[in-house]
């Protein structure tokens, strides 16, 4: 892995099996000129050609790293600046490049406004991603105003026509998968919300005759959380773009004189086929992004009172649960939300993070202690953006909220945002935090946030169209500071379920809460469009008393799709059967077994339920000693119940022996990939985890 600079500002960013390639013209104008499989790096070349008429210009047409507005280009661009004379174009040139090994920054200026903007560009040894971003900076003595400020730009090289893959996914149904065919104008996928939310998500996967194996795949996710915004544009010389960044959208940035900034960064790959694109994605997150302190560790098995208790919690009901959680074999205890302020159900307590004391009258000692003399961790809900109208909190500071004098705040399950832009209210949350880290023996923060945005005034910025990245870098930085002062406390992001499980959270949370819908098959689909862009280790997935949404699921279906994530329990222990409990404690056991393969290891998707009636996941670790492969039928139908049971991702011709349907086997790698176990799947809701061991 190295950057390699070629001659004519050529540079090459070589990495493990793949070449991007960019360059400066003989004008000074960035060209993005190749992206794919590895080329002899003297042949590559910048062509420049001068415009075909006056309706087709070259500057329209050229393939670029950080398209401007202005002059007689006509395509989105990366970045718009509205100078302090009203002129909105922006007119640079190369100032130079900064290369090292894994790194480089091409520099461009515009002199008359004493604009700077560097392209950003760093790459990695384990994987073929790249990472961008876009830097500006602001020499002169006037305010630059930025109606457009986008991470990156991607010139795909076919000039066939790609289909361009993103998510229309709701509240409990988190990234299921869209796949459209670009062939002329647009495609937009966006959130407008204030976090990433639940339907489009922040990346973009472009392909041409792909599957989980093979053909070609591009790639490019956005790590930020707030309003983002991916275009893909085919044009009229069949060029298909892709941009992405913040959003646009009731957006502006004031960059004042001496400023500078970073836009959040886009980590991009092109592989072949949509499994290895899920790995290295996968690798890049655990090994570059998920935060230090806990990416190397294995997550615990979790039990989450939400689904059992609501509101209703108080330590003797909380003990009790603790009890059976323990005797299974569970290891962090985690009380959700009822437990501060006046909070019997969703209308009241927000923003007062203080124990109820009538629900706690000697505090959260007694429960945090019996929890811990059980053998488990204990870990804890808040929603520290959120006030509730009713609530100490608002009656104190009504100012505190995102509000217009002259409108009427809209409540969203009764509860409005907090204005995360004013110092006061980020000083106020992370002190009532910091007291309860400080004051309790608490090691998991599960932080949510269960409504967009709406009413978005904020008197105290001179601009208020930056909140939506201002609140949420307040976020981020709240999150990063605590952990700096408590750094044995693991964060969960959550929203609404999966609101906010993308690549910016998944920087400084530990881990994300996935969706709130825990049915076993509606899962499949769900942890299937999670895994791939997402970190599998940092996926929470709960096995809970929905037992399925049509039919009834066996506890054990429900374990298998769990256990593909990071494991926890979130159902009514209290009700469950002598058996229920075996069930949890064999699976438990099994998982504490299989979790290092699940959580670090690769995961081949071999087969998609939702093609396919059986989903076939195999993990596999990197060094290929060990893989468990998941499978778990949700029906099969039109009387197809032999299927051929592969397994992929073993080591070629090393030997694994393993247990499938109480039948020992010895096979290669080879085979089991290529040649299989016919096998007899009975309907709905068979399931069988197989571990493969290398001999
Ligand atoms: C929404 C979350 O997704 C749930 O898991 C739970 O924490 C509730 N909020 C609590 O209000």
């Amino acid at each position: 892995m190295k950057i390699i600079e070629c001659k004519n500002n050529i540079f090459v960013l070589d990495m493990k099996n793949t070449h991007y390639v960019v360059g400066i013209d003989k004008f000074g104008t960035d060209r993005m000129i190749y992206w794919g499989k590895k080329c002899d790096v003297d042949d590559y070349e910048i062509f420049t050609f001068g415009d075909e008429n006056s309706n087709h210009t070259v500057l329209d047409e050229i393939k670029q790293e950080c398209t401007v507005f202005g002059k007689t280009m006509y395509r989105e661009c990366v970045l718009k600046a509205n100078f302090y004379d009203s002129c909105r174009e922006i007119n640079s040139t190369f100032i130079g490049a900064n290369v090292e090994k894994d790194r480089l920054v091409l520099n461009f200026k515009d002199e008359y406004y004493g604009f700077v903007y560097s392209i950003n560009y760093r790459i990695f040894a384990d994987c073929d991603i790249v990472e961008k971003s876009i830097t500006v900076k602001n020499e002169s003595e006037n305010d630059i105003e930025f109606e457009r400020l986008f991470s990156a730009e991607f010139t795909l090289p076919s000039k066939d026509e790609y289909i361009i893959s993103n998510t229309n996914g709701a509240w409990g149904g988190e990234w299921i998968e869209a796949n459209e065919k670009l062939s002329a104008g647009s495609i937009v996928f966006e959130s407008k919300r204030g976090i990433s939310g639940h339907n489009n998500s922040p990346y973009f996967i472009a392909y041409q005759n792909a599957d989980e194996k093979s053909g070609d795949v591009y790639f490019g996710s956005l790590a930020y959380s707030s309003n983002f915004k991916v275009i893909a544009n085919r044009d009229l010389y069949s060029n298909t773009r892709v941009i992405l960044g913040m959003n646009d959208f009731d957006f502006s940035y004031v960059l004042k004189s001496g400023e500078s900034f970073t836009t959040p960064c886009v980590y991009a790959g092109n592989t072949q086929g949509f499994g290895e694109m899920s790995r290295q994605m996968n690798t890049l997150a655990i090994e570059h992004l998920l935060p230090r302190q806990f990416n190397d560790k294995q997550l615990p098995v979790l039990y989450n009172s939400w689904e059992a208790t609501g509101f209703d919690v108080n330590a003797k009901g909380q003990l009790e649960l603790a009890k059976i959680a323990a005797d299974l074999g569970v290891e962090l205890f985690v009380m959700d939300d009822g437990w501060f302020g006046k909070r019997n159900n969703d209308d009241a307590g927000l923003g007062d993070w203080f124990v109820n004391k009538d629900k706690f009258p000697n505090g959260l000692n007694e429960l945090i202690d019996g929890v811990n003399e059980l053998g488990m961790d204990f870990g804890i809900w808040v929603e520290p953006e959120m006030v509730n109208p009713n609530s100490d909190l608002y009656r104190l500071h009504p100012e505190w909220t995102y509000h217009y004098d002259t409108r009427v705040k809209s409540e969203l399950r009764n509860q409005l945002v907090l204005n995360m832009t004013r110092q006061d209210v980020c000083e106020y949350v992370f002190e009532c935090l910091d007291n309860l880290l400080s004051e309790h023996n608490i090691k998991y923060i599960k932080w949510d946030m269960n409504r967009p945005f709406s009413e978005t005034g904020a008197e105290n910025l001179s601009c208020p169209k930056m909140l939506y990245y201002l609140h949420n870098k307040a976020v981020y930085d709240i999150v990063d500071r605590l952990k700096e002062k408590h750094p044995h406390v693991a964060f969960e992001a959550c929203a609404s379920g999966g609101g906010r499980a993308d690549l910016g959270a998944l920087s400084h949370f530990d881990q994300c809460w996935t969706s709130d819908n825990t049915d076993g098959i509606d899962r499949m689909t769900i942890q299937h469009g999670y895994s791939l862009l997402r970190p599998i280790k940092a996926m929470r997935a709960w096995v809970t008393d929905i037992a399925g949404i049509n039919k009834p699921c066996s506890l054990d279906f429900r374990f298998n799709i769990a256990m593909q994530g990071a494991l926890g329990l979130g159902g009514n222990l209290l009700k469950y059967s002598d058996e229920d409990k075996e069930i949890s404690k064999k699976n438990i056991a099994l998982y504490k077994s299989i979790r290092h393969t699940v959580q670090f290891g690769d995961l081949y998707r071999v087969s998609n339920q939702d093609d396919n009636e059986v989903l076939i996941n195999s993990y596999v670790e990197k060094d290929k000693s060990k893989a468990v492969v998941f499978i778990a039928s949700r029906g099969t139908r039109f009387y197809k119940k032999r299927i051929n049971v592969l397994f992929d991702g073993l080591e070629e011709n090393a030997k694994y022996k393993f247990t499938f349907q109480n039948k020992e086997y010895v096979k290669s790698g080879a085979y089991m990939a290529n040649v299989g176990i016919p096998a007899h799947i009975h309907g709905a809701y068979y399931n069988e985890i197989i571990i493969c061991e290398k001999i």
